[in-house]
């Protein structure tokens, strides 16, 4: 397959390091980019000339319109975006503040716009790209309220309008030649799922049809299909990594 530069994002956390580190073993190119320092194995993965590691926080449009300058600044291009970067909420419809409820939506919903403006004026101009966003399980499965270390109100709703976001995105960049798509995860062993009780991992393991939470790679795995040509005639999806357990 060809060598691609891609954007990655949430590269200090499980799925956008398992991400990152699967591409760079493979000989691409990545910007690696959180608010996180980026996780080590990343950093071990490939030789410094390979990646760039950027602390940004996708909630500023001008960080992320740098991130992608910073790219094409250093690898003459840019091919693609996963983007994973989000924040957790676990309280419930009573505790959650209004405060609380905004910043979620900030950085999940806003942000992964700015991640998709930013890389989409490029692409635009330059003969398109893929992008990928993250929704979660959580908005289908079977209804999920906060509590036991699970996604709450705030959360759910912000990975519920990346259904929207990505149609939308889809439609409008489509006759750029940039395909937008979704990865759907269910729980997944990151630190997003720390606060898990022992009730709630049984519950989403006996939930897959496969009997086990997903792993990192399973998750960025369906991500890099998705920027891949192998995905070429596949655009406005949201596809599921979730052991079947999300619907
Ligand atoms: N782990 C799960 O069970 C699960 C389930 C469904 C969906 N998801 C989604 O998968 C994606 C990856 O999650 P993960 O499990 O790897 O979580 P994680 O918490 O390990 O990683 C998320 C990363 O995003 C970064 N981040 C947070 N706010 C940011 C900001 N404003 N700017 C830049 N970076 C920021 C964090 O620093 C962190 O490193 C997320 O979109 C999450 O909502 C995860």
């Amino acid at each position: 397959m060809a060598e691609q530069v891609v954007l990655v994002t949430g590269t200090g956390g499980g799925i956008g390091a398992a991400c990152a580190r699967g591409l760079l073993e493979d000989g691409n190119k990545v910007t690696a980019l959180d608010v996180k320092p980026v996780h080590e194995t990343v950093l071990n993965a490939a030789p410094e000339d390979n990646y760039i590691a950027l602390n940004v926080d996708v909630s500023s449009l001008d960080a992320c319109r740098d991130a992608v300058k910073q790219t094409i600044d250093k690898f003459g291009r840019l091919d693609a975006v996963c983007h994973f970067a989000a924040i957790h909420s676990t309280l419930n419809w009573e505790d959650v503040s209004s405060e609380e409820f905004n910043r979620v939506l900030e950085v999940n919903v806003v942000g992964s716009f700015h991640v998709a403006k930013a890389a989409g004026e490029w692409m635009k101009e330059n003969g398109g790209g893929a992008i990928v966003m993250t929704s979660s399980g959580s908005v289908q499965a079977s209804g999920v309220g906060g509590g036991s270390g699970r996604g709450g109100p705030a959360y759910v709703t912000s990975k519920a309008a990346i259904y929207g976001l990505n149609r939308s995105l889809a439609r409008s960049l489509g006759p750029h030649g940039i395909r937008v798509n979704t990865v759907s995860p269910g729980a997944t062993e990151t630190p997003m799922i720390a606060e898990y009780t022992n009730a709630s991992r049984d519950n989403a393991a006996n939930r897959s049809m496969l009997g086990r939470i997903g792993e990192p790679e399973d998750v960025a795995d369906v991500a890099r299909f998705l920027i891949s040509d192998k995905a070429r005639y596949v655009t406005g999806e949201v596809i599921s990594a979730s052991g079947g357990g999300s619907v």
